[in-house]
């Protein structure tokens, strides 16, 4: 199963219009690789100019979240018709600061799910667990209820245009990262979870990216595992040396 291997980085709350534009040209200026995919998920304030920045070039642009309704009365929110007129392709949802800080629930990121893939955009739906959740053994429970919430009613043929995220809250923002052993691990229990829901071929198709401190020095090792297919990479993707550093472990 020849799966596509993804770099994204997340910008989160970071960034200012010249600044995207500096980064996401310098990225855009790297090597382009068979089967990999770049992409950028900037602010929504950043969006367009990195669209702009990055044209003609290999690398795509993601939203970092979209709201389930197309428009209406709910300030401060952005829709999927929205995120493709700028010309977003992409669309991370569930982050765990989502979760943690917004209230983000299984409902809300199903009901996500449901907008990004009515608008073809490409979800990265995110999973992982805290590190009281890990030492208690509860990380398989926490994800299987994760995934069944997050993933409730899908079916195998949308289930195919989904790329899942596993990243442990305890390794994001921490400089923690998982061993390649613990996240290779963790990805074989998603893609085993996804072949008892959906089937083989659905399970063999799904990208999963692996997220939390991934930098130039763990990249190749976390990379190298048989089941992750790619990084969704925060710090580390703010600075265009340490972002080229991952791609070009792949
Ligand atoms: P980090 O963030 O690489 O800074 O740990 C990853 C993420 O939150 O997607």
């Amino acid at each position: 199963m020849n799966r596509r291997i993804m770099v994204a980085g997340n910008w989160k709350m970071y960034k200012t219009i010249d600044q995207a534009v500096a980064l996401a040209k310098a990225v855009a200026a790297g090597p382009a690789r068979q089967g990999l995919d770049v992409l950028l998920c900037p602010n929504f304030v950043c969006l367009e100019a990195v669209v702009r920045a990055v044209a003609g070039s290999h690398v795509q642009v993601g939203g970092q979240n979209l709201h389930w309704q197309d428009e209406g009365a709910f300030t401060a929110e952005i829709s999927g018709p929205m995120l493709r007129s700028v010309g977003a392709s992409h669309v991370i949802i569930g982050h765990s600061e989502r979760r943690q800080f917004f209230g983000e629930t299984e409902k809300t990121v199903r009901l996500r799910l449901a907008a990004a893939l009515r608008h073809g955009l490409k979800p990265i739906v995110c999973v992982g667990e805290t590190q009281a959740e890990r030492e208690s053994g509860q990380t398989d429970d926490v994800l299987a209820s994760q995934l069944a919430g997050g993933l409730a009613g899908l079916s195998a043929a949308e289930m195919v245009k989904v790329t899942l995220a596993y990243e442990p809250v305890w390794a994001i923002g921490t400089g923690l990262t998982a061993s390649d052993e613990q996240a290779q691990q963790v990805h074989a229990f998603i893609r085993a979870w996804l072949a008892a829901r959906f089937d083989n071929q659905v399970a063999n198709s799904c990208g999963i990216l692996y997220g939390g401190s991934v930098k130039p020095a763990n990249a190749a090792g976390l990379l190298r595992q048989k089941d992750i297919d790619g990084a969704l990479v925060g710090g580390a993707s703010l600075d265009a040396d340490s972002f080229l550093g991952i791609i070009a472990a792949v």
